[in-house]
């Protein structure tokens, strides 16, 4: 018999093993491989959980072991795996066999069987070392299934281990042979609908390039201009996720404690849009508790920062590094720990402290010292990471009432239609969409006719496009012939990406990009 428990920090996890040891002796248990506190708690909770539910709890001396003893281990989850395997020990649980199973779950002391955290995590990550019978919270039965395992038994008390054992050991383990494509044909319904955002064409544009490819936008301009508005309505366009992105969102959720356990897997991507008072920790993960951030929980979504530069500096910089990775990485003394973190980052933004800059109607006496103090917190290197830079101004006010606008269907449908093109030209490589490409992956896949060579090249030298704007340039290009359904990349593609490039790429700029506000 061999009984497993589970660690949920980090996306993979760490599987444990519970060992019990019983001997003549002074009664007591001792557990060894959790830290102080959570000994004390998980002994009492497991010992009066066991007398309550028709068992004896051995009159013995008892040893816990839980092992690798260095790993850091939250101490409820391993309720469960501990009384099985007390239970075991002292031949209360003939049912069990001697195949290794892994058990999660949290105890209430009258042998209530409480969900936890992490459990398509710890299914997963035991299929994957082999495990193949696997006994989980009833209340987790939805989510233990959605990797396509087989093996797996809810039990939702201590009095039903012998029936959910007796179970376990018929059910069929193996895996469920599921493809990766788009698993929800059926449309979502997203509570904001591009319909509703008059004008703004340019914005509009900006934002559909951006979901093609998950490149990284910056919304920026005067109070009222519908920053916060358009933000708010790029879910509704964003592409399907596919079934195994699916599974990763659904994941990261499920170790945060973040899943509605009666749902199945997450369908649509996620909106992150974290307050600027939240801390560096909420952002990027990690602390005492090892969760992941907000920026893994818009794993595959967009992690949007309203008022950007209201936010933390030193948050706003420990950005960069999981913008660039697409993951986060924890080190702590025991070992590392790593959560994705693929999200597409929106920042909105006025232009000065006080909002004024760059409105039509009123002045702003911000002072050079305040509008450098402001920019900084943003700092150039974040803000060389931004793809997409949208000047936002006030929407003329004929534009407010009239014409006809576009509903998010129509946009995500050609979105859909260009990012199933991407998908195709990439479907050996590793990533799926533009904004993913690395240097290499750029030469190779965004071959650009002679004449648009020409006016990239002209581009650089003109503006002085550092190397990472220029590719930028090239990837957002790659998301316009994308969306025109072309194989090349033209001229006009080049130009347009530069536009949508170069706002923000110096002061001068800046100066002409106000004025004509
Ligand atoms: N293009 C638009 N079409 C329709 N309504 C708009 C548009 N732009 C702004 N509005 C209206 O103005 C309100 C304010 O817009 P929003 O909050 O998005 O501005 P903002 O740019 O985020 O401003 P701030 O800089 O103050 O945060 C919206 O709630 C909406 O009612
Ligand atoms: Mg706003």
């Amino acid at each position: 018999m061999q009984i497993l428990g589970f660690c949920p920090f980090g996306f993979e996890g760490n599987l444990v093993t519970v060992e019990v040891d019983i001997r003549r002796g002074i009664p007591g248990t001792e557990i060894v491989g959790l830290p102080d506190s959570s000994v004390r708690e998980a002994r009492e909770r497991v010992r009066v959980a066991i007398k309550n539910s028709r068992f004896t709890y051995p009159s013995d001396r008892i040893l816990v072991n839980l092992a690798p003893a260095d790993l850091r281990k939250p101490g409820s989850a391993f309720d469960l795996p501990i009384a099985v395997a007390v239970l075991a020990a002292s031949r209360q649980l003939e049912e069990l066999g001697s195949e290794p199973t892994l058990v999660l779950g949290e105890l209430l002391l009258d042998g209530t069987v409480r969900p936890v955290r992490g459990v398509l995590a710890a299914v997963t990550r035991g299929a994957h070392d082999g495990i193949r019978r696997f006994l989980v919270p009833q209340a987790n039965i939805c989510e233990a299934r959605l990797g396509g395992n087989q093996g797996v038994v809810g039990v939702a008390s201590l009095t039903e281990l012998p029936r959910a054992l007796k179970e376990l050991a018929v059910t069929r383990s193996g895996l469920k042979a599921g493809g990766d494509t788009a698993f929800s044909d059926a449309p979502a319904r997203f509570a904001h609908d591009f319909g509703d955002l008059r004008g703004q064409p340019l914005v509009k544009r900006a934002l559909e390039i951006s979901a093609v490819g998950g490149h990284s936008v910056m919304l920026f301009g005067p109070p009222g201009g519908g920053k916060t508005m358009s933000a708010w309505r790029l879910p509704s366009i964003l592409p399907r996720l596919t079934h195994s992105e699916a599974v990763e969102v659904t994941q990261v959720h499920s170790l945060a404690g973040m899943l509605d356990t009666r749902t199945g897997l997450i369908a649509a991507r996620p909106f992150r849009a974290p307050h600027h008072g939240a801390s560096s920790e909420g952002i990027i993960g990690g602390g005492k508790t090892l969760l992941p951030g907000e920026i893994s929980l818009a794993h595959r979504g967009v992690l949007f920062l309203d008022e950007a530069p209201e936010f933390d500096r030193v948050t706003l910089q420990a950005l960069r590094e999981p913008l660039e990775r697409r993951e986060v990485r924890i080190v702590r003394a025991d070992r590392r720990y790593r959560y994705p973190a693929n999200a597409q980052l929106v920042l909105a933004t006025n232009l000065c402290p006080c909002g004024k800059l760059g409105s039509r109607d009123v002045e702003c006496f911000c002072s050079n010292a305040e509008l450098h103090r402001y920019w900084k917190k943003l700092g150039a290197a974040l803000l060389d990471r931004i793809e997409i830079r949208v000047p936002v101004g006030i929407p003329e006010s004929f534009a407010l009432v009239t014409g006809k606008t576009e509903t998010s269907a129509e946009v995500r449908a050609r979105v859909q239609a260009a990012v199933d093109l991407a998908s195709e030209r990439y479907k050996a490589e590793p990533f799926g969409r533009n904004g993913e490409l690395e240097a290499a992956a750029v030469h190779r896949y965004c071959g650009l006719t002679s004449e648009a060579r020409r006016s990239f090249l002209a581009a650089v030298q003109k503006l002085k496009l550092s190397a990472r704007a220029a590719e930028a340039v090239t990837k957002l290009a790659r998301s316009i012939a994308d969306l025109a359904g072309e194989s090349a990349i033209s001229s006009a593609h080049v130009l347009e990406a530069v536009q949508h490039r170069r706002a923000g790429e110096s002061e001068e700029f800046w100066e002409t990009l106000i004025r004509a506000m």
